[in-house]
């Protein structure tokens, strides 16, 4: 961990992350952000840090924050991962580079989280479970055990995925559902129980 770190986008995910940088102990905590009046610089200003500075992009859409990560690691950026403090996080779980695991966030025993993911305030992913890359689980979200989430889904605010399940990539699961079948098919999925929507 480098004494800096400069955060990728300067709205509200950028500022809690940012909290969280603070926290973990980083001494200067800076923005790029092409639009933001709080920024240090614009995103393509990053070549200027890439010696002495951690990175961490916090751009809520999975698809920029896939893109951006990417860039920056194929140009030799060290990227950090951020845990909140007050996240319980178990002993042996695995956490790739990008991810951020906000305050009051749990991640039970056997666990593995790739990279570039939100693990919101609060939302739980329970044990044994395998949460690929670029995703979002939002607040509240409660993942039960052994369940498989695949690469670029957003699981919504509230939403539960119930025991022993699979989603597959791409899927949008609205806040407030409860998934009780696995999903292989790409789409939105709302409601108790959750249904794709048409
Ligand atoms: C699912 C979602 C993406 C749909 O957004 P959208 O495409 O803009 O859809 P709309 O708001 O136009 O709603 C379309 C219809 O779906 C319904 N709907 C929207 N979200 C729903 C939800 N979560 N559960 C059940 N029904 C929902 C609306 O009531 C509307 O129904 P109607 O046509 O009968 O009036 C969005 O509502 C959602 O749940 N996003 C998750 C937000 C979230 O978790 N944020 C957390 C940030 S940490």
């Amino acid at each position: 961990m480098k004494n800096k770190i400069v955060i990728i986008g300067a709205g509200g995910q950028g500022r809690v992350c940012a909290d969280i940088a603070r926290l973990m102990g980083y001494a200067e905590i800076l923005f790029l952000d092409d639009s933001a009046a709080n920024a240090a610089g614009k995103i393509n200003d990053y070549p200027r840090y890439l010696q002495d500075a951690d990175f961490f992009v916090a751009i809520g859409n999975g698809s920029v924050r896939r893109r951006l990560q990417t860039m920056l690691e194929e140009n030799g950026a060290s990227i950090a991962t951020l845990i909140h403090p007050n996240a319980t996080v178990a002993q042996d779980v695995l956490i790739g580079q990008g991810t951020a695991v906000m305050a009051g966030a749990v991640i039970n025993p056997g666990a593995s989280v790739g990279r570039g993911n939100i693990i919101n305030t609060c939302a739980s992913v329970d044990h044994d479970c395998r949460v690929g890359d670029y995703l979002h689980i939002a607040v509240g979200a409660r993942i039960c055990g052994t369940v498989c989430l695949e690469d670029d889904s957003w699981i919504g605010a509230g939403a539960v995925v119930i025991q022993n399940l699979s989603v597959c990539a791409g899927c949008m699961i609205g806040a407030g559902a409860v998934v009780v079948r696995s999903i292989t098919e790409k789409g939105t999925y709302l409601g108790v129980p959750a249904k794709k929507a048409k």
